[in-house]
């Protein structure tokens, strides 16, 4: 018996709350060019543990020996709870989930390697598309309903929680994916996951079919819709947030948006927009909005994979602003060109970026913060020099708006009384 009923017992009690599946070591780790060792992935595991998600699926225990090691590693330590302070209130520690195909080799790889946890799961994927049924599986319809059918059957005599995924759900026949879907359920899946595998689903149709599912099983009580998405048309993001507002209650999202092609819908964005926009969504996450800073730090570090300035969230420019009217405004009150607080994500204020967009105001309050003052005249002469460098280059950098008061000082103190 495995101790995964404790993750549902909890989770049943909690209808307005989103489980946060992160799936970084996992599908993020797919991103092209990325491969991280056992103990990255367990120094990722750690963090994502302060970070609050509620199930790691630490990676795919059946693609190689160390692959496996790592997942047995994470699943022995974060998945037990050491190395991260328990938090009042909070499901501690996180599930641990392993991703298997659909067959028994697979699945005991997977049971071998999260086992350990405190909360384990198998996480079954078997295509359902006619796409890959004809091109990757070489089966029929019938064939692949029994193959989902025994193996989330198999899966369950291991463990309690077992999730199955219909690999390019959105675009499977909807009578066949309800078909595959009501035979695992009556096997023993808890958890439903619906992956826009190819990011092809706009969000009002993801939406849809979100529902629609929520309500065929809602009577049951016990099964959990799931949405996955991913950004081939960027849309994964507002995908992952039609799926919540139209029932799904875990969504599997990646630190930084990272994974195959595109990308995966973005953890720190999900999240924020489910915070930010309480009264719009009424739903809660289990996460730890200061830890969302160093999460993504860490994750951008160790796969080597950069965060683009305009990224939403924690991208270097999101909390930056340029134009004099918006400094004009941040300078007043930060509340009229902000919606989140920076210093609340574990993140710097960065604040104003001085360039030929920016006014008085801005470049008068970047002299205070840099220790000069000058009378009003002093600072409009100062100003003008600031605005021909401004024209002249991208952007100034602080040494040269100190090197423009700095020369402002001694033609001052060199000039006849
Ligand atoms: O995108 C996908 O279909 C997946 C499954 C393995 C869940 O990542
Ligand atoms: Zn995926």
């Amino acid at each position: 018996m495995t101790m995964g009923k404790d993750f549902w017992e909890i989770r049943s009690k909690e209808p307005d709350r989103v489980t946060i599946l992160d799936t970084t070591l996992r599908d993020g780790e797919q991103s092209p060019g990325v491969s991280l060792t056992g103990a990255e992935k367990l120094e990722i595991a750690q963090q994502l543990a302060r970070l609050g998600v509620d199930v790691i699926e630490a990676g795919f225990p059946a693609s190689s020996a160390g692959e496996l090691a790592a997942v047995q590693r994470i699943a022995e330590t974060v998945g037990r709870g050491q190395g991260h302070a328990q938090r009042g209130g909070r499901l501690e520690p996180p599930g641990i989930a392993g991703l298997s195909r659909a067959n028994r080799h697979d699945i005991d790889k997977t049971w071998e390697g999260v086992r350990a946890a405190k909360c384990p799961r198998i996480h079954i994927v078997l295509p359902t598309s006619d796409i890959h049924l004809k091109y990757k599986l070489e089966k029929t319809r019938a064939q692949v309903l029994q193959i989902a059918r025994d193996m989330v059957s198999y899966a369950r005599s291991l463990c309690d929680d077992v999730e199955f995924s219909a690999e390019d759900s959105t675009r499977t026949d909807r009578d066949y994916l309800f078909e595959v879907l009501d035979a695992v359920v009556d096997a023993g899946a808890r958890t439903l996951n619906i992956p826009d595998t190819v990011g092809y689903a706009m969000p009002a149709e993801y939406g849809d079919l979100i529902r629609v599912l929520c309500e065929r099983y809602a009577a049951r009580g016990d099964v959990v819709i799931s949405g996955h998405c991913h950004d081939d048309l960027g849309v994964a993001t507002a995908n992952t947030l039609a799926a919540i507002a139209n029932g799904a209650r875990q969504v599997e999202v990646t630190i930084n948006g990272i994974g195959e092609r595109a990308g995966n819908a973005c953890l720190l964005e999900t999240v924020m927009a489910l915070h930010t926009r309480k009264p719009f969504y009424g739903l809660e996450t289990g996460i730890d909005r200061h830890e969302i800073g160093p999460t993504s730090r860490l994750v951008s570090t160790l796969t080597g994979m950069a965060l683009q300035a305009n990224k939403a969230i924690t991208g270097a420019n999101a909390f930056a602003h340029e134009s004099g009217i918006h400094q004009d405004g941040i300078l007043k009150n930060r509340s009229t060109y902000e919606i989140m607080e920076a210093s609340e994500l574990g993140l710097d204020q960065t604040g104003l970026v001085l360039g030929k967009h920016s006014g008085r105001n801005a470049f008068r309050a970047k002299l205070r913060e840099l220790g000069f003052a000058m009378e009003d005249g002093e600072l409009n002469r100062a100003f003008v020099r600031f605005k021909d460098m401004a024209d002249s280059q991208k952007s100034v950098s602080e040494a040269e708006i100190r090197a423009i008061c700095e020369m402002m000082e001694s033609e001052r103190e060199g000039a006849p009384l």
